[in-house]
Protein backbone atom coordinates (compact mmCIF):
# COMPACT_ATOMS: atom_id res chain seq x y z
CA UNK A 1 0.00 0.00 0.00
CA UNK A 2 1.08 3.12 -0.49
CA UNK A 3 2.99 5.04 1.85
CA UNK A 4 0.81 8.58 2.94
CA UNK A 5 -2.52 6.71 1.59
CA UNK A 6 -3.94 6.20 4.98
CA UNK A 7 -2.56 9.15 6.75
CA UNK A 8 -3.77 11.40 3.94
CA UNK A 9 -7.65 9.78 4.23
CA UNK A 10 -7.61 10.01 8.16
CA UNK A 11 -6.60 13.77 8.06
CA UNK A 12 -9.51 14.08 5.71
CA UNK A 13 -11.46 12.04 7.14
CA UNK A 14 -13.74 14.71 8.11
CA UNK A 15 -13.91 16.58 5.13
CA UNK A 16 -15.10 14.02 2.74
CA UNK A 17 -18.14 14.54 1.26
CA UNK A 18 -20.41 11.78 0.58
CA UNK A 19 -19.69 11.21 -3.37
CA UNK A 20 -16.10 10.47 -2.75
CA UNK A 21 -16.84 7.54 0.03
CA UNK A 22 -17.49 5.17 -2.81
CA UNK A 23 -14.18 5.65 -4.11
CA UNK A 24 -12.13 5.46 -1.30
CA UNK A 25 -14.06 2.39 -0.43
CA UNK A 26 -13.07 0.61 -3.67
CA UNK A 27 -9.63 2.01 -2.99
CA UNK A 28 -9.54 -0.07 0.21
CA UNK A 29 -10.67 -2.83 -1.03
CA UNK A 30 -8.39 -2.49 -3.84
CA UNK A 31 -5.21 -2.50 -1.07
CA UNK A 32 -7.21 -4.97 0.90
CA UNK A 33 -7.00 -7.66 -2.25
CA UNK A 34 -3.54 -6.88 -2.69
CA UNK A 35 -2.05 -7.63 0.92
CA UNK A 36 -4.50 -10.70 0.76
CA UNK A 37 -2.38 -11.59 -2.04
CA UNK A 38 0.94 -10.93 -0.94
CA UNK A 39 -0.02 -12.53 2.35
CA UNK A 40 -1.16 -15.67 0.98
CA UNK A 41 1.91 -15.91 -1.52
CA UNK A 42 4.85 -16.23 1.42
CA UNK A 43 5.99 -19.58 2.76
CA UNK A 44 5.37 -18.41 6.50
CA UNK A 45 1.78 -19.07 7.95
CA UNK A 46 0.54 -15.92 10.00
CA UNK A 47 -2.48 -15.76 12.01
CA UNK A 48 -3.76 -12.74 13.94
CA UNK A 49 -5.92 -12.99 16.84
CA UNK A 50 -7.81 -9.95 18.85
CA UNK A 51 -7.46 -9.63 22.49
CA UNK A 52 -9.79 -12.65 23.48
CA UNK A 53 -7.28 -14.72 21.44
CA UNK A 54 -9.81 -15.48 18.45
CA UNK A 55 -8.73 -15.54 15.04
CA UNK A 56 -9.11 -12.64 13.03
CA UNK A 57 -7.01 -13.47 10.04
CA UNK A 58 -5.22 -16.39 9.12
CA UNK A 59 -3.29 -16.93 5.63
CA UNK A 60 -3.14 -19.98 3.40
CA UNK A 61 -0.24 -20.97 4.74
CA UNK A 62 -0.94 -21.04 8.02
CA UNK A 63 -4.51 -22.79 7.14
CA UNK A 64 -2.30 -25.53 5.59
CA UNK A 65 -0.19 -26.31 8.19
CA UNK A 66 -2.85 -27.00 10.92
CA UNK A 67 -5.24 -28.46 8.44
CA UNK A 68 -7.68 -26.31 8.75
CA UNK A 69 -10.40 -24.07 6.83
CA UNK A 70 -10.08 -20.22 6.61
CA UNK A 71 -13.77 -19.65 6.41
CA UNK A 72 -14.44 -21.68 9.72
CA UNK A 73 -12.04 -20.19 11.39
CA UNK A 74 -12.04 -16.70 11.47
CA UNK A 75 -14.11 -15.45 14.58
CA UNK A 76 -13.48 -18.75 16.82
CA UNK A 77 -10.61 -19.30 19.33
CA UNK A 78 -7.41 -19.88 18.12
CA UNK A 79 -6.31 -22.67 20.89
CA UNK A 80 -9.54 -24.53 20.23
CA UNK A 81 -9.48 -24.85 16.48
CA UNK A 82 -5.28 -26.01 17.42
CA UNK A 83 -5.87 -28.17 20.09
CA UNK A 84 -2.96 -28.68 22.78
CA UNK A 85 -1.88 -24.88 22.01
CA UNK A 86 -1.75 -23.31 25.27
CA UNK A 87 -2.70 -20.17 24.12
CA UNK A 88 -3.12 -18.36 27.93
CA UNK A 89 0.05 -19.42 29.13
CA UNK A 90 1.89 -18.06 25.74
CA UNK A 91 0.77 -14.85 25.82
CA UNK A 92 0.69 -13.73 29.30
CA UNK A 93 3.83 -12.21 29.53
CA UNK A 94 2.40 -9.67 27.27
CA UNK A 95 5.99 -9.64 25.28
CA UNK A 96 7.09 -11.41 21.83
CA UNK A 97 7.86 -15.15 22.23
CA UNK A 98 9.31 -17.79 20.41
CA UNK A 99 8.94 -21.55 20.55
CA UNK A 100 8.80 -24.37 18.97
CA UNK A 101 6.24 -27.07 18.42
CA UNK A 102 5.76 -30.55 17.05
CA UNK A 103 2.18 -30.61 15.03
CA UNK A 104 0.76 -34.14 14.40
CA UNK A 105 -2.13 -32.88 11.72
CA UNK A 106 -2.04 -32.87 9.27
CA UNK A 107 1.05 -34.05 9.22
CA UNK A 108 3.67 -34.97 11.41
CA UNK A 109 5.69 -31.55 11.37
CA UNK A 110 7.97 -29.25 13.27
CA UNK A 111 6.60 -25.73 13.51
CA UNK A 112 8.75 -22.83 15.04
CA UNK A 113 6.33 -19.56 16.03
CA UNK A 114 6.87 -16.61 17.07
CA UNK A 115 3.82 -14.80 18.52
CA UNK A 116 3.89 -10.53 18.71
CA UNK A 117 1.50 -8.76 20.78
CA UNK A 118 -0.16 -6.19 18.54
CA UNK A 119 -0.99 -2.36 19.46
CA UNK A 120 -3.33 -0.04 18.29
CA UNK A 121 -2.03 3.75 18.89
CA UNK A 122 -5.50 5.84 19.22
CA UNK A 123 -5.33 9.39 17.11
CA UNK A 124 -7.15 12.13 17.79
CA UNK A 125 -10.95 11.51 16.61
CA UNK A 126 -11.96 13.10 13.58
CA UNK A 127 -15.42 14.01 13.81
CA UNK A 128 -16.57 11.72 15.24
CA UNK A 129 -16.16 9.14 12.71
CA UNK A 130 -13.23 7.00 14.60
CA UNK A 131 -15.30 7.29 17.65
CA UNK A 132 -18.28 5.85 16.65
CA UNK A 133 -16.79 2.29 16.13
CA UNK A 134 -16.44 2.40 20.11
CA UNK A 135 -18.64 4.12 21.64
CA UNK A 136 -18.00 3.29 24.89
CA UNK A 137 -14.80 4.85 24.98
CA UNK A 138 -13.64 8.53 25.70
CA UNK A 139 -11.83 10.54 22.89
CA UNK A 140 -8.22 9.03 23.75
CA UNK A 141 -5.48 10.96 24.12
CA UNK A 142 -3.09 10.94 20.60
CA UNK A 143 -0.79 8.56 20.86
CA UNK A 144 -2.12 6.21 23.52
CA UNK A 145 -1.93 2.50 22.93
CA UNK A 146 -4.22 -0.29 23.09
CA UNK A 147 -3.75 -4.37 23.25
CA UNK A 148 -5.26 -5.49 20.35
CA UNK A 149 -4.31 -8.82 20.13
CA UNK A 150 -1.60 -11.17 18.63
CA UNK A 151 0.13 -11.78 15.33
CA UNK A 152 1.51 -15.47 15.17
CA UNK A 153 4.15 -16.29 12.54
CA UNK A 154 5.05 -19.85 11.83
CA UNK A 155 7.42 -21.17 10.11
CA UNK A 156 7.79 -24.74 9.17
CA UNK A 157 11.51 -26.35 10.46
CA UNK A 158 10.89 -30.05 9.70
CA UNK A 159 13.68 -30.49 7.38
CA UNK A 160 16.42 -28.65 9.28
CA UNK A 161 14.92 -30.37 12.49
CA UNK A 162 15.70 -33.88 10.95
CA UNK A 163 18.75 -32.99 9.58
CA UNK A 164 19.81 -31.89 13.28
CA UNK A 165 18.71 -35.01 14.47
CA UNK A 166 20.49 -36.98 12.40
CA UNK A 167 23.43 -35.39 13.29
CA UNK A 168 23.24 -35.74 16.93
CA UNK A 169 21.77 -38.98 16.36
CA UNK A 170 25.79 -40.12 14.01
CA UNK A 171 27.18 -38.43 16.73
CA UNK A 172 25.58 -40.85 19.72
CA UNK A 173 26.42 -43.70 17.31
CA UNK A 174 29.71 -42.78 16.86
CA UNK A 175 30.72 -42.55 20.49
CA UNK A 176 28.96 -45.72 20.99
CA UNK A 177 31.19 -47.46 18.80
CA UNK A 178 34.12 -46.25 19.76
CA UNK A 179 33.21 -47.21 23.40
CA UNK A 180 31.92 -50.66 22.56
CA UNK A 181 35.09 -51.40 20.07
CA UNK A 182 37.55 -50.13 22.68
CA UNK A 183 35.44 -52.72 24.83
CA UNK A 184 35.40 -55.36 22.33
CA UNK A 185 38.89 -55.05 21.51
CA UNK A 186 40.15 -55.13 25.42
CA UNK A 187 38.17 -58.81 25.46
CA UNK A 188 40.57 -60.10 22.53
CA UNK A 189 43.40 -59.63 24.49
CA UNK A 190 42.41 -62.11 27.84
CA UNK A 191 40.41 -64.33 25.31
CA UNK A 192 43.76 -64.95 23.52
CA UNK A 193 45.72 -65.64 26.74
CA UNK A 194 42.95 -68.12 28.24
CA UNK A 195 43.48 -69.82 24.49
CA UNK A 196 47.11 -70.33 25.62
CA UNK A 197 46.38 -71.74 28.95
CA UNK A 198 43.92 -74.02 27.39
CA UNK A 199 46.75 -75.72 25.70
CA UNK A 200 49.22 -75.61 28.19
CA UNK A 201 46.99 -77.65 30.15
CA UNK A 202 45.55 -80.07 27.75
CA UNK A 203 49.46 -80.95 26.91
CA UNK A 204 49.53 -81.07 31.57
CA UNK A 205 46.23 -83.71 31.47
CA UNK A 206 48.26 -85.56 28.99
CA UNK A 207 50.23 -86.85 32.01
CA UNK A 208 47.27 -87.93 33.88
CA UNK A 209 45.69 -91.29 33.09
CA UNK A 210 42.33 -93.22 33.30
CA UNK A 211 39.21 -91.48 33.88
CA UNK A 212 40.99 -88.23 35.73
CA UNK A 213 42.81 -87.87 31.94
CA UNK A 214 39.11 -87.89 30.71
CA UNK A 215 37.49 -85.66 32.95
CA UNK A 216 40.00 -83.09 32.74
CA UNK A 217 39.97 -82.99 29.02
CA UNK A 218 36.13 -82.65 29.14
CA UNK A 219 36.74 -79.94 31.05
CA UNK A 220 39.06 -78.49 28.82
CA UNK A 221 37.11 -78.82 25.57
CA UNK A 222 34.02 -77.32 27.31
CA UNK A 223 36.13 -73.90 28.31
CA UNK A 224 37.66 -74.21 24.67
CA UNK A 225 34.19 -73.81 22.91
CA UNK A 226 33.24 -71.16 25.25
CA UNK A 227 36.01 -69.29 24.05
CA UNK A 228 35.40 -69.88 20.50
CA UNK A 229 31.74 -68.36 21.39
CA UNK A 230 33.20 -65.27 23.28
CA UNK A 231 35.29 -64.43 20.21
CA UNK A 232 33.36 -64.93 17.49
CA UNK A 233 30.56 -62.60 19.40
CA UNK A 234 32.98 -60.50 20.00
CA UNK A 235 34.16 -60.48 16.10
CA UNK A 236 30.79 -59.92 14.66
CA UNK A 237 30.14 -57.34 16.77
CA UNK A 238 33.13 -55.46 15.64
CA UNK A 239 32.22 -55.83 12.18
CA UNK A 240 28.63 -54.53 12.79
CA UNK A 241 29.43 -51.93 14.68
CA UNK A 242 32.72 -50.57 13.40
CA UNK A 243 31.86 -47.87 10.76
CA UNK A 244 33.43 -49.05 8.02
CA UNK A 245 33.19 -47.43 4.40
CA UNK A 246 30.50 -50.12 2.68
CA UNK A 247 32.91 -51.83 -0.31
CA UNK A 248 30.65 -51.48 -2.91
CA UNK A 249 30.24 -54.37 -5.68
CA UNK A 250 27.48 -55.03 -8.07
CA UNK A 251 25.72 -57.63 -6.14
CA UNK A 252 21.91 -59.46 -6.66
CA UNK A 253 19.56 -58.70 -3.65
CA UNK A 254 18.08 -61.84 -3.68
CA UNK A 255 21.37 -63.64 -3.04
CA UNK A 256 21.84 -61.92 0.07
CA UNK A 257 18.57 -62.06 1.11
CA UNK A 258 18.58 -66.15 0.95
CA UNK A 259 21.69 -66.08 2.84
CA UNK A 260 21.03 -64.53 5.13
CA UNK A 261 17.50 -66.92 5.71
CA UNK A 262 19.70 -69.70 5.81
CA UNK A 263 21.75 -68.62 9.03
CA UNK A 264 18.12 -69.24 10.65
CA UNK A 265 17.91 -72.21 9.07
CA UNK A 266 17.73 -74.85 12.56
CA UNK A 267 16.23 -71.87 15.10
CA UNK A 268 13.32 -71.82 11.80
CA UNK A 269 12.53 -75.23 12.09
CA UNK A 270 12.82 -75.55 16.09
CA UNK A 271 10.52 -72.63 16.83
CA UNK A 272 7.84 -73.96 13.66
CA UNK A 273 8.20 -70.95 11.65
CA UNK A 274 7.52 -70.34 8.13
CA UNK A 275 9.19 -68.66 6.12
CA UNK A 276 8.32 -67.26 2.57
CA UNK A 277 10.40 -65.46 0.36
CA UNK A 278 8.94 -63.76 -2.93
CA UNK A 279 11.68 -62.60 -4.29
CA UNK A 280 11.38 -60.81 -7.69
CA UNK A 281 13.81 -62.50 -10.58
CA UNK A 282 14.52 -59.51 -12.41
CA UNK A 283 16.21 -57.10 -10.04
CA UNK A 284 18.56 -55.08 -10.86
CA UNK A 285 22.16 -55.53 -9.32
CA UNK A 286 23.43 -53.13 -6.98
CA UNK A 287 26.14 -51.54 -5.83
CA UNK A 288 26.24 -52.72 -2.27
CA UNK A 289 28.82 -54.06 0.56
CA UNK A 290 27.36 -57.81 0.96
CA UNK A 291 28.57 -58.59 4.40
CA UNK A 292 27.01 -55.21 5.94
CA UNK A 293 23.75 -55.83 4.04
CA UNK A 294 23.69 -59.46 5.22
CA UNK A 295 23.80 -58.25 8.49
CA UNK A 296 21.14 -55.49 8.05
CA UNK A 297 19.41 -58.70 6.61
CA UNK A 298 20.38 -61.00 9.42
CA UNK A 299 19.36 -58.26 12.33
CA UNK A 300 15.68 -57.96 10.93
CA UNK A 301 15.02 -61.26 10.86
CA UNK A 302 16.30 -62.27 14.41
CA UNK A 303 14.07 -59.47 15.43
CA UNK A 304 11.01 -61.20 13.91
CA UNK A 305 12.04 -64.60 14.84
CA UNK A 306 12.51 -63.22 18.83
CA UNK A 307 8.95 -61.55 18.35
CA UNK A 308 7.07 -64.61 16.92
CA UNK A 309 8.89 -67.01 19.42
CA UNK A 310 7.06 -70.06 18.62
CA UNK A 311 4.80 -70.83 15.65
CA UNK A 312 4.19 -67.28 13.06
CA UNK A 313 4.88 -66.42 9.50
CA UNK A 314 7.75 -63.92 7.85
CA UNK A 315 7.38 -63.02 4.79
CA UNK A 316 9.68 -61.76 2.96
CA UNK A 317 9.37 -59.79 -0.58
CA UNK A 318 11.78 -57.78 -3.02
CA UNK A 319 10.42 -55.60 -5.90
CA UNK A 320 11.08 -52.67 -7.54
CA UNK A 321 10.01 -49.33 -8.70
CA UNK A 322 11.63 -46.92 -11.14
CA UNK A 323 14.50 -45.89 -9.02
CA UNK A 324 14.61 -48.47 -5.67
CA UNK A 325 15.07 -52.08 -5.04
CA UNK A 326 12.90 -53.05 -1.87
CA UNK A 327 13.23 -55.49 0.52
CA UNK A 328 9.95 -55.92 2.70
CA UNK A 329 9.70 -57.88 5.70
CA UNK A 330 6.59 -58.61 7.24
CA UNK A 331 5.64 -60.73 10.48
CA UNK A 332 3.14 -62.49 12.89
CA UNK A 333 5.04 -61.32 15.64
CA UNK A 334 2.63 -58.97 17.32
CA UNK A 335 4.11 -55.44 16.43
CA UNK A 336 5.05 -52.90 19.16
CA UNK A 337 3.00 -50.10 20.43
CA UNK A 338 3.83 -46.13 18.60
CA UNK A 339 5.86 -45.45 21.97
CA UNK A 340 8.42 -48.13 21.62
CA UNK A 341 8.40 -47.56 17.18
CA UNK A 342 9.59 -44.31 18.38
CA UNK A 343 12.33 -45.44 20.35
CA UNK A 344 13.43 -47.97 18.49
CA UNK A 345 16.69 -46.51 16.79
CA UNK A 346 17.92 -44.96 20.37
CA UNK A 347 21.56 -46.90 20.94
CA UNK A 348 20.27 -49.54 23.61
CA UNK A 349 16.55 -49.48 23.58
CA UNK A 350 15.48 -53.09 23.85
CA UNK A 351 12.35 -54.65 25.56
CA UNK A 352 14.42 -57.78 25.45
CA UNK A 353 15.90 -59.46 28.80
CA UNK A 354 19.15 -60.06 27.04
CA UNK A 355 18.98 -57.79 23.83
CA UNK A 356 21.53 -55.31 23.10
CA UNK A 357 19.26 -52.70 21.46
CA UNK A 358 21.82 -52.08 18.70
CA UNK A 359 20.03 -54.33 15.95
CA UNK A 360 17.72 -51.69 14.51
CA UNK A 361 20.23 -48.34 15.00
CA UNK A 362 23.14 -51.03 12.62
CA UNK A 363 20.29 -51.83 9.99
CA UNK A 364 19.75 -48.14 9.79
CA UNK A 365 23.42 -47.31 10.01
CA UNK A 366 23.82 -49.85 7.05
CA UNK A 367 20.87 -48.48 4.91
CA UNK A 368 21.50 -45.07 4.91
CA UNK A 369 25.31 -45.91 4.12
CA UNK A 370 23.71 -47.35 1.47
CA UNK A 371 21.92 -43.94 0.02
CA UNK A 372 18.60 -45.85 1.02
CA UNK A 373 16.38 -45.51 3.72
CA UNK A 374 14.20 -47.79 6.13
CA UNK A 375 10.69 -47.31 7.08
CA UNK A 376 8.79 -49.42 9.98
CA UNK A 377 5.09 -49.89 9.97
CA UNK A 378 3.58 -52.03 13.04
CA UNK A 379 0.43 -52.99 13.83
CA UNK A 380 -0.04 -53.21 18.07
CA UNK A 381 -1.09 -56.89 18.31
CA UNK A 382 -0.88 -57.92 14.62
CA UNK A 383 2.87 -57.48 13.07
CA UNK A 384 5.71 -55.92 11.93
CA UNK A 385 6.38 -54.25 8.54
CA UNK A 386 9.99 -53.22 8.08
CA UNK A 387 11.04 -51.80 4.51
CA UNK A 388 14.26 -51.01 3.00
CA UNK A 389 14.58 -49.22 0.23
CA UNK A 390 17.99 -49.30 -1.76
CA UNK A 391 18.58 -47.05 -4.86
CA UNK A 392 19.70 -48.91 -7.98
CA UNK A 393 20.55 -45.41 -10.05
CA UNK A 394 22.88 -43.82 -9.38
CA UNK A 395 21.85 -39.89 -9.25
CA UNK A 396 24.44 -37.40 -8.56
CA UNK A 397 21.59 -34.65 -9.29
CA UNK A 398 17.89 -34.52 -9.04
CA UNK A 399 15.86 -31.86 -11.76
CA UNK A 400 13.56 -30.54 -9.58
CA UNK A 401 10.84 -29.85 -11.85
CA UNK A 402 8.36 -26.61 -11.71
CA UNK A 403 6.51 -26.78 -9.04
CA UNK A 404 8.44 -29.39 -6.86
CA UNK A 405 8.65 -27.78 -3.62
CA UNK A 406 11.72 -27.03 -1.32
CA UNK A 407 9.38 -28.83 1.43
CA UNK A 408 9.42 -31.94 -0.20
N1 LIG B 1 9.85 -57.58 14.37
C1 LIG B 1 9.61 -57.00 15.54
N2 LIG B 1 8.43 -57.19 16.20
C2 LIG B 1 8.22 -56.60 17.38
N3 LIG B 1 9.08 -55.79 18.03
C3 LIG B 1 10.26 -55.56 17.44
C4 LIG B 1 10.60 -56.14 16.18
N4 LIG B 1 11.82 -55.70 15.84
C5 LIG B 1 12.24 -54.91 16.83
N5 LIG B 1 11.32 -54.83 17.82
C6 LIG B 1 11.42 -54.05 19.06
O1 LIG B 1 12.48 -53.11 18.94
C7 LIG B 1 13.42 -53.27 19.98
C8 LIG B 1 14.81 -52.92 19.48
O2 LIG B 1 15.26 -53.85 18.51
P1 LIG B 1 16.82 -53.99 18.24
O3 LIG B 1 17.35 -52.63 17.95
O4 LIG B 1 17.03 -55.04 17.21
O5 LIG B 1 17.42 -54.43 19.64
P2 LIG B 1 17.22 -55.83 20.41
O6 LIG B 1 16.74 -56.84 19.42
O7 LIG B 1 18.56 -56.14 20.94
O8 LIG B 1 16.22 -55.56 21.49
C9 LIG B 1 13.26 -54.69 20.43
O9 LIG B 1 13.65 -54.87 21.78
C10 LIG B 1 11.76 -54.92 20.26
O10 LIG B 1 11.05 -54.42 21.35
MG1 LIG C 1 17.55 -57.12 17.52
Amino acid sequence: MKAGFLEKLIERLGRIGPEEVQNYFLRLAQEKGFLETVFNAIQEGIIVTDSEGRITYLNDAACNLFGIDASDSIGKRLDERVRGLDWESLTQSGGPVSRDMEIFYPANRFINFYIVPLTIEHRESVAGIANSRQPESTTPATGATEQAGHAMILRDITESRRTEQQAIESERLNALTLLAAGVAHEIGNPLNSLNIHLQLMERQARKFDGAARAELQESIDVARSEVIRLDSIVTQFLRAIRPTRPQLRPENINTIVREAVRFFGSEIQDRDIVVEQELRSDLPLIQLDRDQMKQAFYNVIKNSVEAMKRRGILRIRTDMDDSHVFINFVDTGGGMSAENLSRVFEPYFTTKPSGTGLGLLIVRRIVREHGGELCIESSEGKGLALTIRLPYIDRRVRMLEAGDSQKE
